[in-house]
């Protein structure tokens, strides 16, 4: 256990304790798994949705509110006129005991006041539409009491971006019904909605509200609803305005006993023909057979015992013990829990992502299943199924398509010219882990040609064309909209201040050129060139390899500027990311993928450009995009010049390419450089940061303010970030050098001494390694023995077709 000002890890129960409801930042958790999912920060604030945080937002939430995370579900004591949440917040009393414990799909609050404690535990089951909370009410003094508990949550009317603009028709939809201990939201259920929402306990009620202007009042705040200050509900109806859900319980209490409470809120959808059981009365009958589902504490507790159990199940998948407990942590929990929620949300729902702006990223998604196909690999072929169907017959991509239609998103388009590579890093990971070679043959139509019957293959095969063909005057890639850096907007000469930089584009945009794309293209390039040769098609991969060299060639001859790579050539064909630019001489990205795919090994220039990131990029906090900061607006280089120094693409710490120095560094076997990057951002190594960085301690952030920033080391963006896959993967796959290969489990470490000795539990498909690594004494970097249950076999494969079982693998560092 260690600990900070704010709270501590208590990794035997996975869970980040916060032991103050005044965290820098509000601290959240993710809730839900499978359709239904919920945010819950560290007071039970945050909101719920269904599938869709824009279009099926199910609760609501006012983003940078006054003050910062005023809404959500919450519960309020009143004990004889001393009104308090167990969450810690809004009300402002302060509590004699307050905890929040952040588990894996849960979380807990324990909060105590004058010998009254409540402990509030929220959690989505988890096959379930629902948020349920099991809320136990304990009088620890030595005389009864009887308190009130009410609940409290605030509808969303479905659509949140027009929840949260177009109130002249929103104040007159909401409709609600209540029945027993049930409250029901049912706005626009009469017209095109075959859904609503309820919320509900499993007990009798003193009262209820479901209008805000009651519940709350018009001039009060939920730091002090008016029904609760009060201590009585008023058993209002919601027509129009603002529908809310407040249960009232009277709770009486005998010395030392304990009550526990189950309120359940949940999402039903209805078959149009069954919608209504009487004239303007909805069908009620799914609503209460998922109440019942959770109507005693015992089905609540054995629910949640389900989920745990479901939990430790995936993250045993893949278990290290190594000499640093903070390595352990970080990729035994909580790592590989963001892995989930990324994969599952993309960049859509965080408490810096609306929910409203963006469906599911092409680019982000194909990423994020690198860092969770070992724990569900089945979901990331479906999640491959979705993006490769919205790519079009020339290799090109939607670069986002909506959760809800699966359909590319028409408004902002594609023309991002990375995007098409990654499905190939995607498709490739996913194969070497499954071992699901007949993937490749499995057809999804390309969006533009769906009566033709093209497979997975066809459309790594048009990625890989979508680059050659697209090539500018260097022979470089042409960067299109923008590459990975999605600020680098090259074709796009905005001058007009409501204009978007991603969706702008002017001219032909026929010269500028990406060495980011170059790089990813050689390292993906040769991919899929191996998985042609695979499946035998010796043709396809002969045709392919002269495009790869030719990159390469082009690389080194037009894309290195005498001590790292270049970035870019702009729309005037002048170098980026040069030495000759007054500022940003040199950026991470093209250093990054140029090295990882292995170009410059051969001549010393990969070990230069590495040279060179730890000259002039690297800092305390991470590696920074580029540097010198660009300190001017430029049109010519678009939204990377808009930001103020350090902050963001403009000279940031953007966590998410820290990961492929990482990758790099490890293929170069400079073991304690590569572990070095990844504890710079790696957030159980940067505990003591807590203050400065502000964010969750058990989570990436997207960004960290760097070197020219006004405030340094500032983490923003939490959660939601391509960095939680990509420090996952450079972590297992190049530090530990556990990698999957098409044949097996390739084990290549490269291994900084201070790691120590150290045992790995990995699940390979259907077999189970159990993996010791001992230290060499030499660099770190590869094997120098294996045995596999003490028989020395040569290389470092562990072939799948041999050992599909048990296995005790023993490896020597070099
Ligand atoms: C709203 C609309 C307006 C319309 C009126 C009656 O005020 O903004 O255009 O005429 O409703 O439907
Ligand atoms: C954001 C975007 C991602 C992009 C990155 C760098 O994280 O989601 O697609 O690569 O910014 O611009």
């Amino acid at each position: 256990m260690t600990a900070s000002t704010y709270g501590y890890f208590d990794d035997a129960n996975k869970e980040y304790v916060v032991t103050t409801p005044f965290t820098p930042l509000p601290w959240i958790n993710y809730l839900g798994n499978d359709g239904f999912f919920g945010l819950i920060s560290n007071t039970s604030g945050g909101y719920s949705f269904y599938r869709d945080a824009k279009f099926r937002r199910i609760t609501r939430y006012r983003y940078n509110n006054v003050p910062m995370d005023s809404g959500g579900r919450y519960f309020y004591i009143n004990d004889n006129g001393t009104v308090w949440n167990p969450g810690g917040r809004p009300v402002r009393t302060e509590l004699d005991h307050y905890e929040c414990r952040h588990g894996m799909g849960y979380s807990k609050f324990i909060g105590r006041k004058n010998d009254i404690e409540v402990e509030q535990t929220t959690f989505i089951p988890l096959k379930d539409w629902c948020e349920v909370h099991r809320v136990t009410v304990t009088n620890q003094g030595a005389a009864s009491k009887s308190v009130k508990l009410f609940s409290s949550l605030e509808w969303c009317l479905w659509n949140a971006e027009d929840d949260g603009a177009n109130f002249q028709r929103n104040f007159s939809t909401g409709e609600v019904e209540v029945e027993g201990s049930a409250i029901y939201h049912k706005t626009e259920y009469r017209e095109r909605r075959n859904h609503y929402s309820f919320f509900s306990v499993n007990a009798p009620l003193a009262g209820y509200d479901t209008d805000r202007q009651h519940f709350v009042g018009v001039y009060n705040d939920y730091s002090c609803p008016q029904a609760v200050m009060a201590g009585a509900c008023t058993n209002s109806e919601a027509h129009g305005w603002s529908p809310v859900a407040a249960h009232q319980l009277d709770v009486e209490l005998a010395a030392g006993e304990s009550k526990t409470f189950v309120f359940v809120m949940g999402y039903v959808e209805v078959e149009p023909e069954n919608k209504w059981q009487a004239p303007g009365v909805i069908n009620k009958e799914p609503a209460q057979a998922l109440m019942a589902k959770y109507d005693t504490a015992e089905k609540a507790s054995a629910a949640l015992k389900t989920l745990t159990d479901y939990w430790d199940g995936l993250l045993s998948r893949f278990t290290v013990k190594s000499g640093d407990e903070r390595l352990d942590r970080a990729l035994n929990i909580w790592n590989q829990y963001q892995n989930m929620v990324t994969f599952n949300m993309s960049r859509s729902a965080s408490y810096f992502e609306s929910g409203i702006g963006r469906g599911m990223g092409f680019r982000d998604s194909n990423q994020d299943t690198i860092g969770f196909a070992h724990m569900i690999p089945s979901a990331v072929r479906d999640r491959i199924i979705d993006l490769a169907a919205t790519q079009q017959s020339d290799g090109s991509a939607y670069h986002q398509y909506q959760p809800l239609t699966k359909k590319g998103n028409a408004d902002i388009g594609g023309n991002f010219n990375d995007d098409p590579m990654w499905l190939v890093l995607a498709v490739a990971n996913y194969v070497k882990e499954s071992g699901d070679v007949d993937f490749l043959s499995y057809v999804v139509p390309f969006e533009d040609t769906p009566e033709v019957p093209s497979t997975i293959y066809d459309h790594l095969k048009a990625s890989f064309y979508h680059v050659v063909n697209n090539l500018g005057p260097h022979q470089l890639p042409l960067i299109g909209r923008a590459d990975w850096n999605d600020c680098l907007n090259l074709n796009c000469f905005s001058t007009e201040p409501n204009e978007s930089y991603q969706t702008t584009q002017r001219g032909d945009s026929d010269v500028a050129e990406s060495l980011m794309i170059a790089g990813q293209f050689v390292l993906y390039g040769n991919e899929f060139i191996a998985i042609a040769k695979l499946l035998g098609l010796d043709s396809d991969a002969d045709a392919a390899q002269p495009h790869v060299d030719a990159m390469v060639a082009a690389v080194k001859e037009h894309g290195w500027d005498g001590e790292w790579f270049l970035r870019a050539y702009d729309s005037q064909s002048n170098p980026i990311g040069s030495s000759n630019n007054a500022e940003g001489k040199i950026f991470i990205e093209s250093q990054g993928f140029c090295t990882m795919a292995g170009i410059g090994f051969d001549d010393g220039k990969a070990k230069q450009a590495l040279d060179s990131v730890e000259k002039h990029l690297a800092c305390e906090y991470g590696v920074m995009l580029q540097q010198p900061a660009y300190s001017e607006y430029n049109p010519l280089y678009g939204e990377i010049t808009s930001y103020p120094p350090g902050y963001k693409e403009n000279a940031g710490i953007f966590c998410h390419n820290n990961p492929w120095i990482v990758v790099a560094e490890a293929m170069m076997g400079r073991a304690d450089k590569a572990l070095s990057y990844y504890t710079r951002i790696t957030p159980a190594f940067i505990e003591h940061l807590t203050e400065r960085h502000k964010t969750e301690p058990y989570v990436y952030s997207q960004m960290i303010s760097g070197r020219d920033a006004y405030i340094q080391g500032e983490a923003k963006n939490s959660w939601l970030t391509g960095t939680a896959a990509w420090n996952y993967y450079a972590a297992t796959q190049y530090i530990l050098g556990i990698r999957p290969d098409y044949n097996g489990l390739q084990i290549d470490p490269c291994v900084d001494a201070s790691l120590g000795d150290i045992k790995i539990t990995r699940q390979f498909r259907d077999a189970v390694y159990h993996i010791e690594i001992k230290q060499g004494g030499g660099t770190g970097k590869g094997i120098a023995s294996m045995t596999i249950d003490g028989v020395a076999v040569d290389g470092d494969v562990i072939d799948y077709q041999t050992f599909n079982g048990v296995h005790d693998i023993k490896v020597v560092l070099n």
